[in-house]
């Protein structure tokens, strides 16, 4: 599988770090070889390839059926990806949109101009965090979901549904009928329209779950940092009670231990699992770096003729 490139584990069996030497155009990878890479090692840097956000964005329309960004972040490179503005503080571990009811499969990155200190993306695998944590914390969070509940301001969400819609209206003409629409069916969500036009949601998952090519389970969600470009979520679980100290501390202690980092080098394109791993960022110390990123949703058919190809799973005991 991509033979034409050197494949090499990017730390201790876990990641695919995808490296070409002669500037190869990232249209010969092939896409399904792509897509069982990333199904077995939950997620692919290619390194190397003559890449730029205009070949990044067809990579990930090649792929996806839809392509969703955060309308609290600027557009940038053929309105596919964003750069990345959150500040400079370091981010913890979170699913992409994670707690929000519209959260995509695949996360993407491109880095334009690599840090020359730090700055690292974190990225941790969900199905190794699940393995360190106790059966009674599995338990719980196998049979009781968590909710996410939080206002929307009324720009912020006329504007992600403006993106879902794929420009079917405009944005003067998005109604709270249309963010019922592009809501899939088997979210479980509920909105309430406020008199300010803001929108309110409570939305119900499970903070552990399948993943989109493999029925283990894995420890993904957005509850150690839900967000940093909105107000805050309250976070608990679906029956009210708090998420507690003590289980907060086996949560992180368990992340902790299965935190990676990318240390990114130039025109690197990075291909993340969204259902199955985290990722977060340490502090940025180079203002200068420059990162792009992007979230979809793949397309049927790949998933579907990749769940047959790829054995998806831990790295070997
Ligand atoms: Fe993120």
């Amino acid at each position: 599988m991509l033979d034409r490139f050197v494949t090499t584990d990017h730390t201790e069996g876990k990641g695919l770090v995808v490296t070409t030497a002669d500037r190869a155009g990232v249209d010969t990878v092939d896409r399904i070889e792509l897509m069982t890479a990333l199904a077995e090692h939950g997620y692919v840097v290619l390194r190397g390839f003559d890449s730029d956000p205009v070949t990044f964005s067809a990579l990930i329309q090649s792929v996806s059926s839809r392509i969703t960004l955060d309308p609290a972040r600027k557009f940038a490179g053929g309105n596919v990806a964003q750069k990345i503005e959150a500040g400079l503080v370091p981010q913890g571990l979170h699913v992409e949109n994670g707690a929000t009811p519209w959260v995509p499969d695949l996360v993407w990155f491109y880095c334009e101009t690599p840090a020359k200190i730090g700055s690292q993306t974190t990225i941790c695998d969900g199905l190794y965090v699940w393995d360190r944590l106790p059966a009674r914390t599995q338990e719980l969070f196998l049979s009781t979901r968590i909710t996410f509940a939080r206002p929307m301001p009324e720009d912020k969400w006329k504007n992600l549904v403006f993106r879902l819609l794929d420009g079917a209206k405009s944005v003067e003409q998005i109604t709270f009928d249309d963010l019922l629409t592009v809501t899939d069916d088997d979210v479980d969500v509920k909105y309430q329209l406020r008199p300010d036009g803001s929108v309110h949601y409570k939305y119900f998952t499970y903070a552990a779950h399948t993943t989109l090519f493999g029925t283990d389970i894995a420890f993904a969600n957005s509850i150690l940092t839900p967000s940093v470009n909105y107000e805050p979520p309250v976070i608990e679980f679906e029956d009210g009670r708090p998420l507690d100290a003590m289980l907060m501390r086996q949560v992180i202690e368990a992340t902790e231990l299965e935190t990676d980092e990318i240390d990114w080098h130039e025109g690197d394109i990075a291909l993340v699992d969204n259902s199955r791993l985290m990722h977060g960022r340490r502090k940025i110390r180079d203002p200068r770096r420059s990162l792009y990123n992007a979230q979809s949703y793949a397309k049927d058919d790949i998933v579907g003729a990749v769940r047959e190809l790829a054995s998806p799973g831990r790295r070997s005991a």
